[in-house]
């Protein structure tokens, strides 16, 4: 079994049969994504296997961005010049249910990490953004290093290629 992420292809994978606990997130990718995708909204990532390579494992979905300079903690806002801060948001990550509880949840976040910072060769992208669902999510992206903001409770962010 070798594990690998491509981004979402609608004539080939399976989404019709994810699930992953919560309605919306199942929702989005069986629904939405491949239409924003299209659209440049947002592309969607898929963890697949590569001995049955329709099937999604979990998924992340990831767009363009910006937080508000005040949202950032005081030590991640010295020497940041006094406009929004270019971004990347994390704007859905899902594992399907059979499938959590093994890394893959992790493995998506780092997808989504090396993305961003791959971003970097080309714009300014200095914080991974996302909007927790619930505080059970929150505490997941806490564990991996996201900081809360100062004003909104669930959106967190990850300082990108900061010593
Ligand atoms: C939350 C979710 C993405 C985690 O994915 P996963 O594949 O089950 O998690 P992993 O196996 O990669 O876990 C990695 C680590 O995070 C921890 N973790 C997993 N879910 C957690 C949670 N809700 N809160 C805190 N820690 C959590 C694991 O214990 C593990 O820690 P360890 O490395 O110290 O053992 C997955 O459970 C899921 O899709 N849930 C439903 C949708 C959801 O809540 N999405 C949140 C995005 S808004």
């Amino acid at each position: 079994m070798a594990l690998q992420f491509a981004l979402l292809d609608t004539r080939l994978h399976k989404r019709a049969s994810f699930s992953c606990g919560i309605p919306s997130l199942d929702a989005y990718l069986q629904q939405r994504a491949g239409q924003h995708q299209r659209d440049g909204i947002a592309t969607t990532h898929v963890l697949t296997d590569d001995g049955e390579r329709t099937c999604i494992l979990g998924y992340c979905s990831l767009a363009a961005a910006q937080l508000s300079l005040h949202d950032l903690q005081a030590a991640d806002r010295r020497r940041l010049p006094a406009y929004p801060v270019p971004a990347v948001r994390l704007g859905r990550l899902a594992v399907a249910t059979e499938a959590q509880g093994k890394g893959y949840g992790q493995l998506l976040l780092g997808h989504a990490m090396n993305c961003s910072l791959a971003l970097r060769g080309q714009l300014g992208v200095r914080v991974l953004v996302v909007d927790a669902l619930d505080e059970r999510a929150a505490a997941f992206y806490r564990l991996h290093g996201f900081r809360d903001t100062a004003e909104q409770a669930l959106t967190l962010y990850l300082p990108l290629g900061v010593g």
